[in-house]
């Protein structure tokens, strides 16, 4: 018998729980975060006071969904409203309710990595919007832009919201809406939620609530490898650290070892080991600003046509178009 040379995973997930373990400095994505739980905690982050983010998007469309809609249906023809990341679509809601009401035909289509999120979000919507038509789809961004079909010829509305392309650097940031420029034809539309720089503990305060519901978030990371792939990870011996950049405008999310530990990981025949004071890196949520969201839509083929913002001037609403 060869010995065996090569690691052989399963799922994704065990792939790069290993690569991100294995590296130095260690880290972890945060789309893992988003399992039954992680979609409960990430709802009470949204209901957290500190957590500004979605109450001012919420404003935003609250305020502007009819200059939002009108926009969405251009011309009167039918459309496709491709929404990725779309959560529990309390906020969409708004804008659904506003298209429903205004007699125009579209389908709603959104996509997200949590089955359990998708689920949620179609029985709401049964139940609230029963004359709407809502195709769900489960898979991650990049599982989605295959979904989104340039040839399909129905017009495409793609929506972004909640700062959640804030996950993403600025180099994998262009790359993604490139992919997505490249599936869009003239006349269609992207409405993307960014998040913007503003007073630094605003930021730190939202990423670092004193009541651990952040901390807790992030750990779920941990505790997912701890049930899926049969791991030891002692979560009491990791601590949520949160450091902004007011600079270039990053926010990172991190667990530090507070003591040496060893992990066994069952599932991929791992033992890591973390010295005391070893982080890992979970997380980055990107803030913006005009002159780089200028950028970051030139870099990939887009124009900015129409903008939108709260009153204090916290979140901001952009719609672009193909260059
Ligand atoms: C869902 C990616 C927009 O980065 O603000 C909230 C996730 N992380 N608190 C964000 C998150 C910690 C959130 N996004």
């Amino acid at each position: 018998m060869q010995p065996q040379l090569t690691t052989s995973f399963d799922t994704p997930f065990e792939e790069e729980v290993y690569q991100g373990l294995m590296a130095y400095p260690k880290h972890l994505s945060s789309k893992y975060f988003y399992d039954a739980e992680g979609d409960a905690l990430f709802q009470q982050i949204m209901d957290m006071p500190e957590y500004y983010l979605t109450d001012s998007e919420f404003e935003i469309f609250d305020t502007y969904k009819q200059e939002i809609c009108n926009n969405f249906s251009s011309g009167g023809e039918p459309f496709n409203l491709i929404e990725l990341g779309a959560g529990d679509g309390k906020k969409t809601k708004i804008l659904l309710r506003q298209l429903v009401d205004s007699g125009i035909k579209f389908t709603y289509e959104p996509i997200d990595i949590s089955q359990n999120v998708l689920d949620g979000l179609e029985n709401s919507l049964k139940r609230e919007l029963p004359e709407l038509a809502v195709a769900t789809q489960q898979g991650t961004y990049f599982d989605a832009l295959k979904k989104i079909n340039a040839k399909d010829g129905t017009r495409k509305v793609i929506l972004f919201l909640g700062s959640n392309i804030g996950n993403l650097l600025h180099p994998q940031a262009i790359s993604f809406l490139k992919q997505v420029q490249g599936l869009m034809a003239p006349g269609d539309l992207f409405f993307i939620g960014l998040d913007q720089k503003k007073h630094p503990q605003t930021i730190l305060d939202a990423y670092n609530d004193p009541t651990g519901i952040t901390a807790a978030f992030n750990k779920n990371v941990l505790k997912r490898i701890n049930t899926e792939l049969q791991a030891d990870f002692n979560l009491d011996a990791f601590l949520h650290w949160e450091v902004y950049d007011p600079e270039s405008g990053t926010a990172k999310s991190y667990l530090v070892a507070n003591s040496p530990q060893t992990v066994n990981i069952k599932k991929l025949g791992l033992t890591v080991n973390f010295k005391k004071w070893e982080t890992i890196h979970t997380e980055i949520s990107q803030k913006y600003d005009d002159e780089t969201v200028t950028w970051l839509s030139e870099k990939s083929g887009f124009r900015i046509t129409e903008q939108f913002t709260d009153a204090d001037g916290q979140f901001k609403n952009y719609l672009f178009e193909k260059r």
